[in-house]
């Protein structure tokens, strides 16, 4: 029998290819590195696929002097340096530079905001575009709330906002605002930063990005479960035995110490990314596609989460930091050598949790998760190891028997996997794990698009489905600050307790070995 359109729930989300209505996006913080590694060269490749509007146009806003010319050629350096697609493409980059213009005004300042508006409009008439706006906080959060209350006062985020005399041009239908990570340092103040938000613009204004939702293979993460007949039947407590997810990351810092060093990894990776990965893992289908119905079971997954406070930090986390190693044959300093670190901090580079998600599903199934900088390798897997076979019929043979395992490999090297038993031919019974895999650079060949090239262009649609709502963000946050406030009442002893190279501190491979488990070996 056929599933019905009806019954299915991806046809009603599914996002025909559309071009979005003609808009101007305006970075504030427009000389930073997201812009230049992460915005421009996205922005450049939806370009090349024909998927922004015409008169699309971006507005530069930052503090130091800069000319148009200046900052065109600096992003023309950027994406020769950091787009997907190379070599730049001369006439495509010419016609999208010619509507980028550069804005400096500092955050603080009202009458820079003026002469925003008065630039907007100026470029609505020119390039034939309409007021519709995309705003994109890629600023460091200090100055989020300074600039909501600016565009607040000036009303510039208000949809339809029509600067006087703009007459003969079309009005605009709205205005967006995309809110970088991190979202808040905690559940008071993302709190506090939903309320400035929210004093301003509506929910549906608001686009708080994770780019791990924008990631290709998480989306198929969803599409995997309920696409599918036969997962989801076996996809709970009755048949798996436990989950495990890891982020490893084999850079350092890199430069970040400043914010890494106030951050540190449960607040970097956990609280946002990490916990969206196990949220589409573990939550219940979607009524529909619709945003808010799939952010409603994102969020359920988060109430869901057994708290872990206090004196439980000891048994159901670990923390680590890296000391000085090798990665590759190359030695690495240690985490407090790199620039902006305080030498007194007690900031992990390492994280490892077992986690409880108490509803009917998951109840009493542990879900391991850790993520680290300076491990051996970049690897982000979620791995979902099946329970064995209720008896083991094949002698000595089965003794050894692995468990199944479905893989799920985020990056690099994309893909599913599904290991399982199967008898080594020859004249007697003897097993031996194989695999069934799935590779996304064998089946589809096309590269995947970047994750900030789906995001821009979802927002640019209307479509938050890929955005964390603020209930989300503040419910991922209630569950870390349980953890942290445990942490701050013991502050670690042992740090640095693993080397950079290595796969986090000994007592990351207790937290399982007292369960009877082991991490995978990546
Ligand atoms: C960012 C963190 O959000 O994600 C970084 O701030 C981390 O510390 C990065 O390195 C990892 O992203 P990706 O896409 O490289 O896995």
């Amino acid at each position: 029998m056929k599933a019905t359109l009806s019954a299915n729930p991806f046809r009603e989300g599914l996002r025909i290819e559309r071009t979005p209505s003609p808009c101007t996006m305006i970075i504030f913080g427009a000389t930073g590195d997201l812009t230049a590694r992460k915005l421009i060269p996205a922005l450049y490749n939806l370009v090349l696929e024909r998927l922004l509007p015409p008169g699309f146009s971006v507005v530069g806003f930052a503090r130091s002097g800069k000319s148009n010319e200046q900052f065109r050629s600096e992003l023309r350096d950027s994406v020769e340096k950091y787009s997907r697609t190379q070599p730049l493409q001369k006439a495509i980059w010419d016609s999208f530079a010619e509507g980028v213009f550069y804005h400096q005004a500092d955050y603080a300042d009202p009458d820079g905001y003026a002469a925003l508006s008065k630039l907007l409009h100026r470029i609505d008439c020119e390039r034939g575009a309409s007021s519709n706006r995309l705003f994109y906080m890629a600023t460091p959060p200090a100055a989020y709330q300074e600039i909501i209350g600016q565009l607040g006062a000036t009303g510039l985020a208000a949809p339809g906002a029509c600067p006087t005399g703009s007459a003969g041009n079309r009005c605009g239908e709205w205005a967006r605002v995309i809110v970088e990570k991190p979202f808040g340092k905690d559940l008071a103040s993302a709190k506090a930063l939903n309320q400035s938000l929210l004093s301003v613009l509506k929910e549906e204004q608001v686009y708080r990005i994770d780019h791990y939702l924008g990631k290709e293979t998480v989306q198929n993460i969803l599409v995997f479960r309920f696409g599918n007949g036969i997962f989801e039947p076996v996809w709970n407590r009755r048949y798996i035995d436990h989950v495990q997810i890891t982020a490893g990351e084999s850079v350092g810092v890199e430069g970040r110490g400043g914010y890494y060093d106030q951050s540190g990894a449960l607040r970097d990776m956990v609280q946002n990314h990490i916990l969206q990965l196990l949220a589409l893992v573990a939550m219940e289908p979607p009524s529909s596609m619709d945003a808010n119905a799939v952010r409603d079971e994102r969020v359920k997954v988060f109430r869901a989460l057994r708290p872990i406070g206090g004196s439980q930090s000891e048994s159901f986390t670990v923390r680590g930091r890296y000391g000085p190693g090798s990665l590759s044959g190359t030695r690495v300093a240690g985490y407090s050598e790199d620039t902006g670190v305080d030498h007194e901090s007690t900031t992990e580079s390492f994280v490892a949790l077992k986690l409880f998600i108490d509803n009917w599903r998951w109840a009493d199934v542990p879900i391991y998760v850790r993520t680290g900088k300076r491990l051996p390798k970049r690897i982000t897997e979620i791995s979902i190891q099946f329970s064995c076979p209720p008896l083991l019929l094949f002698g000595e043979a089965g003794e050894s028997m692995s468990p199944n395992t479905l893989t799920m490999r985020i990056q690099p090297d994309e893909g599913i996997s599904l290991r399982f038993e199967a008898k080594l031919p020859g004249q007697t019974t003897r097993l031996r794990s194989v695999n069934m895999d799935f590779r996304y650079s064998t089946s589809f060949g096309a590269q995947p698009p970047e994750a900030y090239e789906r995001l821009l262009l979802d927002c640019m649609l209307g479509d938050s489905t890929l955005f964390t709502r603020g209930d989300e963000a503040e419910s991922a946050w209630e569950f870390v600050d349980g953890i942290r406030c445990g942490w701050d009442q013991h502050p670690p002893q042992d740090f640095p307790n693993y080397a950079a190279g290595t796969w986090g501190p000994e007592s990351a491979r207790r937290l399982l070995a007292e369960d009877a488990r082991e991490w995978r070996r990546l």
